[in-house]
């Protein structure tokens, strides 16, 4: 094993900082010494949503703690270290500022380098973290509060994007309907567990078809010649309509007005059943689930992928997880899905893909900055 490396999380709502070293074996190359996340998800639950100023304050608060916990945990002393890795982006401004000035000035005063490693990064890796390598060339799907993007992989440490939403994220889609049934913050969770009372063909919501170009945007998003052309624009998302089905439905159910605010608050979902609630999430579940299967597997078809990933807060989803899997037997592509510990963000993840960068010759720098928008396509 060599020596170790300390990474570091701060991109939104969760404060974390892990210990992993590279082991010397091809096939599962990295080992997770220790993981420490301390969720920020109480503080924010009142507001409905993570509030940027108070997250980025919290993790001023809890980041010391969580290295020290993570340390400790691993064995492992600051002048072990070979390295640090922190989140560069993409995420809140704010948060991301606190992990990258910590992360520079305790490389500096242990006279180690910083690589900066892009979230998304993170997720993808994470697969790798847990299972070994994957068989390559792979597609992956990153699905969180934040992202829903669609990756190739051709090789190790390369990411090409070919499919992402053109509106809402699909966990934002999560937590907007949940707020709307009354379900609280963080939404995936309640929804996933409404979900197994309800009957998913109650209601029909729609499934978006991206048959069009978008018009703010008409590229579809894989580079040209990736994929044939009708498919690589069904390859980009779009939750948005989904959700205001939603809306229309709950104002239908229980009088709300049809317009103004009031109705999407949540301010009207007492007048729901627990059954009306659990039929709506199950059939909202299942138009998001074979939305995101359709699409990966379609991808993965036309891009003879040898494997696929699902990674990120989302990939959490226990419909998402038995549908992926069964999919992948039928079509005997294997899936990778990360465990739940490393499903919802965290720091082992951001020190998987820092030890990937590492392996193919990236020596780090303080002369970076945090990048709340940073691209991910190389
Ligand atoms: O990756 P993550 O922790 O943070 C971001 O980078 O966004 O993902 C958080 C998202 C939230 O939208 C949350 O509602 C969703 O993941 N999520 C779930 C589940 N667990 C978390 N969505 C559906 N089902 C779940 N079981
Ligand atoms: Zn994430």
């Amino acid at each position: 094993m060599t020596r170790p490396i300390l990474a570091i999380e701060t991109s939104c709502d969760e404060t974390a900082a892990a210990v992993l070293a590279a082991t010397g074996d091809p096939d599962r190359p990295w080992a997770m010494l220790s993981s420490v996340v301390a969720s920020q998800s109480e503080l924010h639950r009142s507001w409905g949503g993570v509030v940027p100023e108070l997250a980025s304050r919290q993790h001023v608060r809890d980041l010391c703690g969580v290295v020290d916990a993570a340390l400790v945990k691993a064995g492992v002393s600051p002048a072990d270290l070979s390295a640090l890795a922190v989140t560069q982006g993409p995420g809140l401004v704010g948060s991301l500022l606190v992990g990258v000035a910590f992360a520079k000035a305790f490389a500096w005063a242990q006279g180690v380098p910083v690589i900066p490693v892009h979230h998304l990064a993170g997720h993808i890796e994470s697969l790798v973290l847990a299972h070994g390598e994957m068989p390559l060339p792979a597609a992956v799907l990153v699905v969180s509060g934040g992202h829903t993007s669609l990756y190739f992989i051709p090789e190790k440490g390369r990411y090409h994007l070919v499919g992402r939403t053109r509106d809402d994220a699909a966990g934002e889609a999560y937590d907007k309907v949940a707020k709307l049934l009354g379900l609280g913050y963080p939404g995936g969770p309640a929804i996933d567990r409404a979900a197994r009372e309800g009957n998913e063909r109650a209601h029909d919501f729609p499934a978006a078809r991206l048959t069009h170009a978008d018009r703010n945007d008409p590229q579809p998003t894989a580079p040209d010649g990736m994929l044939p052309a009708d498919v690589a624009r069904r390859v980009d998302f779009s939750f948005s309509g989904l959700k205001t089905a939603v809306l229309r439905l709950v104002r239908d159910l229980t009088g709300a007005p049809q317009e103004g605010k009031a109705a999407g608050t949540g301010a009207f979902a007492a007048a729901l059943t627990p059954q009306q609630v659990a039929d709506i999430s199950a059939s909202f579940q299942r138009v998001v689930v074979s939305a995101l299967l359709d699409r990966t597997f379609e991808a993965a078809r036309w891009l003879e992928a040898r494997s696929v990933g699902i990674a990120g807060g989302v990939s959490a989803n226990s419909r998402l997880r038995a549908e992926a899997e069964s999919r992948g037997v039928r079509l005997g592509i294997p899936v990778f899905v990360p465990p739940l510990s490393l499903s919802t963000d965290n720091a082992a993840m951001i020190g998987a893909a820092a030890l990937r960068k590492l392996e193919a010759g990236a020596s780090g720098d303080y002369d970076f900055n945090a990048d709340p928008s940073l691209p991910l396509n190389q």
